[in-house]
């Protein structure tokens, strides 16, 4: 009895084994997710990579017949080593779709890939607006600044802040949060008396605060990637900003959720404009939520999260579309157009510019459940990205 038990489980094992051999690559759908998973942008890469293992959990990873694969790259922040990688997945791994992309410069250095291969890649996590024209293949389900920037511009005057002094990361996405908020608010009659640009890498915000110190406007608007605010804040507080009577405002990259919790009770009542709280009040974020803490324990999701488990909704959605047949053209044309509900709220790819239409949310830092959260109050329905709609 044991002996033949043996046997059948050694026959088994051998099968498993031989399967995988067998497996022809076209039984199989892969993903070549790009992602700082070391260097100052790790937390976007830790957050994106749970959110997508997440979404797989979740709903299978057997979709229209195919096996999806998830093939995770550290690109350590650095557009070159992101550019090689994605040709050797485009090349030796055969992907089927590219995705993930912390920064800016990598999104655009991939977005070189993407087109020469005829592959989609869909932008998890970078925000500049000129990232979806680089490639008629790019997609994206992150945001834009000037998406994020707008309504706070017409938030500010209305309350109480008639100057500012904004203070941003000086790449992409920083210069499109700097231009995007500052003509706005100027449109309402706002003053912006001076703009500030820290380098991105081991930036030193004490220099930039003490001018905003010496030029006393109301507000500072301040732009930084995720997982650097807390940076920026600390130097805030250090330097007496708070109790200067200056106030803070800014994009939700700067209040990221990652962080919130560990930046202190001064933070309380700031204001940021964004597309997703991890406190967002709809059934299905609270869900995403616990899934995602339940996973992931010690972790709340941000909105790095939220673009990487939509992302993946895309892809999953680009199968089934495509009854699991779909190369590079099929899959980008199943993608477009998309509409489906978020976390976060609903979405739309739009069909044009392959950029993610949303809600954007102003929201103020309070303490829920002994937490600091970021507390929606406001919505602004389906913004879609105002730097396509200048052209
Ligand atoms: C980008 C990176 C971020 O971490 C963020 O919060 C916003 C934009 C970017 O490089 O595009």
């Amino acid at each position: 009895m044991l002996r033949r038990q043996l046997v059948q489980a050694a026959g088994l094992t051998a099968m498993a084994l031989a399967l995988p051999l067998a497996a022809h690559a076209a039984d199989t759908f892969k993903i070549g997710l790009i992602l700082p998973m070391t260097g100052q942008q790790a937390s976007t890469g830790r957050e994106i990579e749970a959110a997508a293992r997440l979404y797989m959990a979740q709903h299978g990873d057997t979709v229209a017949g195919k096996k999806v694969e998830l093939i995770v790259k550290d690109d350590t922040g650095l557009p070159d080593v992101a550019k090689r990688i994605a040709q050797e997945l485009v090349v030796s791994d055969k992907v089927n779709v590219l995705a993930g992309f912390g920064l800016t410069p990598i999104a655009l250095a991939v977005a070189q890939v993407a087109t020469q291969a005829k592959t989609p890649a869909i932008t998890m996590a970078a925000a500049t607006s000129a990232i979806t024209d680089a490639s008629p293949y790019m997609l994206r389900s992150s945001f834009t600044l000037p998406q994020a920037s707008v309504a706070l511009a017409d938030w500010a005057p209305k309350n109480g802040i008639k100057s500012v002094v904004t203070l941003v990361s000086d790449y992409g996405p920083g210069n499109d949060a700097e231009k995007y908020f500052s003509e706005r608010f100027a449109a309402n009659g706002g003053k912006v008396i001076e703009k500030l640009r820290a380098p991105l890498r081991d930036p030193d915000f004490a220099p930039f605060l003490q001018k905003v110190r010496d030029a006393k406007p109301d507000a500072l608007f301040v732009f930084v990637p995720s997982g650097n605010g807390a940076a920026v804040m600390k130097q805030f507080f250090e330097r007496g900003l708070d109790k200067a009577g200056i106030r803070v405002i800014g994009t939700g990259d700067l209040t990221d959720d990652e962080q919130l919790n560990n930046m202190g009770d001064g933070m309380l009542g700031i204001v940021t404009s964004h597309h997703y709280s991890a406190a967002h009040p709809g059934e299905l974020n609270k869900k995403f939520v616990e899934a995602f803490r339940k996973a992931n324990p010690n972790m709340r999701p941000n909105f790095m999260a939220v673009g990487g488990y939509d992302g993946m909704h895309m892809i999953y959605e680009g199968i089934k579309a495509t009854k699991g047949e779909g190369g590079g053209d099929a899959l980008l044309a199943a993608m477009k157009g998309l509409k489906f509900d978020s976390p976060r709220g609903p979405v739309e790819i739009d069909k044009e510019t392959r950029d993610i239409t949303q809600d954007i949310y102003l929201r103020k830092v309070e303490k829920k459940d002994g937490q600091l959260y970021n507390i929606e109050f406001d919505v602004i329905k389906q913004v879609k990205d105002p730097g396509k709609a200048k052209k």
